[in-house]
């Protein structure tokens, strides 16, 4: 737990250097939304600082929504050139999203981007935000926990939550290609990061409630490496947040006087 959404950005980006001063040439899982922009800054700020390149990194967006073209600025491929890709020396070769070209069966996406992910190596570090309702991805309330990149069907919530970011009458997507709770649980490290008070129930679900698919964030519990950074707002429903603290702090403390320990590396 940090003390402001700006800290949760400033360590989530010090655990993605962590990670590719190991590994330069990592694949990184992408998420969108509002949560990740702060991150994306400070990434940015480093690259700018020459501390870290993303000259042979590859990514793998987490989603897509489904009738947006690439190049309507409410598309993710839009959000992520201009919220990091457009300031980062990434080669856009090796930035995939699971978007759907028009005219082609949306349902042969999820298989390709599968192959793509595999082919890749594999996701070393995932980045997440969390929905409300516990969705990461859109892997919606009730959303299979076995479930791979395919079509999914925006739930209300999602549906009213992303209709503030809409004019009046404009086409609001209800369908999106997400990746799957068992590709997100695949990926060798996830880091989750949640801030401000509407993610306070979501977040308490996912780190203490039962593992569900009515949670969709709770199977978590089961990756062998998950970071979760939350700000003061967002941890408020904790219970035990007194160990939580704790842990985060004994961490630290041994990654600074060891190095920080990094799966595969
Ligand atoms: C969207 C995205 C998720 C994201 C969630 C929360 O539905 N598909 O990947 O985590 O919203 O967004 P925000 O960070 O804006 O609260």
């Amino acid at each position: 737990m940090l003390d402001s959404a700006g800290k949760v950005a400033e360590r989530g980006a010090e655990l993605v250097a962590r990670v590719l001063r190991v590994r330069p040439n990592a694949v990184l899982g992408l998420a969108t939304g509002k949560t990740p922009i702060k991150l994306y800054r400070q990434l940015i700020g480093k690259y700018r600082a020459g501390e870290l390149s993303f000259g042979r990194v590859s990514t793998f967006n987490l989603d897509e929504y489904l009738g947006i073209e690439p190049d309507d600025p409410r598309s993710y491929r839009a959000y992520m050139e201009r919220e990091f890709f457009g300031h980062v020396d990434i080669d856009r070769a090796n930035t995939h999203i699971p978007a759907c070209p028009p005219g082609e069966n949306p349902k042969q996406v999820g298989p390709r981007y599968e192959e793509r992910i595999r082919h890749a190596g594999g996701i070393d570090l995932q980045i997440l935000g969390i929905g409300q309702n516990g969705h990461i991805g859109f892997n919606e309330p009730s959303s299979s926990l076995n479930s791979r990149t395919r079509v999914k069907t925006l739930a209300g919530k999602t549906v009213e939550d992303n209709s503030e970011l809409l004019s009046p009458g404009e086409f609001q997507p209800r369908l999106a290609i997400t990746m799957g709770i068992a590709t997100i649980m695949q990926a060798r490290r996830v880091l989750l990061l949640a801030t401000g008070a509407k993610k306070a129930a979501a977040v308490a679900q996912m780190v203490e409630g039962p593992v569900t698919a009515m949670c969709p964030a709770s199977i978590l519990q089961m990756h062998e490496y998950v970071t979760v950074l939350v700000d003061e707002a967002a941890a408020a429903a904790l219970k035990n947040r007194a160990y939580y603290d704790l842990t985060f702090r004994e961490n630290e403390a041994l990654d600074e006087r060891f190095g920080a320990y990094y799966a595969d590396s």
